[in-house]
């Protein structure tokens, strides 16, 4: 009927497993706190870890549930989904299982990370709580996370103690994943690069040298345009394409920093805010995505042999998706051949 066909979206940097929210903390920004700032002050991540431990695992299932089919609606057919709100191996483990309960029960497939270190909890010192991490988060997470994911700030986890925990976590299978240099430049794009993460997220701050280290090593960057949105940052994005790295989108959906889960939106912020052109945004959130969550022999485009996870777009030109920002422009969505949505 003359629409445009495309392989669904891949979202691939998401926390949508929480409980709460933080429109507090959002109306303080407005008023001009910082978002380390509130984080400091013991707010930001850690009132969400209180929320989502209160939360029983059956409303965090339904919150959860919710929001995935508000983005299969957006054409998300595949999605990578972080732990980090427990802080506490049995949290941790609850939000993992929530996660895996999802992969069989929805049409979108979920690709699971943990990311105990977000924070740390109040209830420990920081020595204490990284080596509950390295002795007793990482075994027990083993089978239930693909990816191993640190928040790699200053003021949150060091370069030194983020490489502890990436390499405990690959001695246990665990793939390693990066929050680089988000708030500051932190050593993170380096720390990427150098110990072969699959990719390294936010880069708002990267070093010269980091971006050097992720090219020589394939380490995927992954912009988050929401989050710049919300919290005003640019990245470097046009020179990390000149430098030839791949580059791929997500909606780092979460609480406190990008409360965006539309997949088409964070294409057109990509555009708008990032000057990516309609083409590399819809590439960094299909075949790039896909890469930077290693299914990118699997999803990711239209090509024999591939899922046949498709979108069918209300639009004639591939451009139009990021110009009608906000339309819900999205007709219908097949998962692995089957119509989930229309
Ligand atoms: O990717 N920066 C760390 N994690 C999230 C924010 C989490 C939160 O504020 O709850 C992010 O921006
Ligand atoms: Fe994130």
């Amino acid at each position: 009927e003359g629409n445009i066909v495309m392989p669904g979206f891949v979202d691939c940097h998401t926390h949508l497993v929480f409980a709460g929210s933080r429109e507090e903390e959002f109306e303080q920004r407005i008023e001009g706190a910082g978002y380390m700032e509130i984080e400091k002050k013991g707010g930001g991540i850690l009132s969400t870890v209180e929320a989502t431990r209160t939360a029983s695992k059956k409303e965090l299932l339904s919150l959860a549930k919710r929001r995935l089919d508000y983005a299969l609606s957006c054409g998300t057919t595949t999605m990578e989904v972080k732990s980090g709100y427990g802080l506490r191996t049995e949290d941790e483990i609850k939000i993992l299982e929530v996660i895996k309960e999802l992969n069989v029960s929805h049409p979108i497939t979920l690709i699971p990370t943990f990311l105990g270190a977000h924070q740390f909890p109040k209830e420990m010192t920081r020595d204490q709580y990284i080596d509950c991490i390295l002795r007793e988060m990482i075994p027990q997470v083993k089978g239930l996370a693909k990816f191993c994911d640190v928040f790699c700030e200053q003021g949150v986890f060091t370069k030194e103690e983020s490489r502890k925990i990436l390499l405990k976590g690959k001695e246990y299978g665990l793939i390693p994943k990066i929050h680089a240099d988000e708030i500051k430049e932190s050593g993170a794009s380096e720390l990427a690069g150098g110990i072969g993460a699959i990719s390294a997220d936010h880069l708002n701050y990267p070093s010269e040298k980091g971006l050097q280290l992720m090219k020589d090593n394939n380490t995927i960057a992954v912009f988050l345009p929401g989050t710049c949105l919300f919290l005003g940052h640019k990245p470097p994005v046009r020179k990390v394409i000149e430098m030839d790295i791949p580059v791929a989108i997500g909606s780092d959906f979460n609480p406190g920093s990008s409360p965006l889960l539309s997949m088409p939106i964070i294409i057109s912020l990509a555009c708008v805010l990032l000057n990516m052109t309609p083409a590399e945004a819809i590439s960094a959130a299909t075949i790039n995505a896909a890469h930077a969550i290693g299914l990118g022999e699997k999803i990711g485009s239209l090509e024999t042999g591939k899922d046949a996870d498709i979108i069918i777009l209300d639009i004639k030109d591939h451009r139009e998706l990021p110009y009608w920002f906000g339309h819900n422009i999205i007709k219908m969505v097949i998962k692995k051949g089957a119509i989930v949505y229309s």
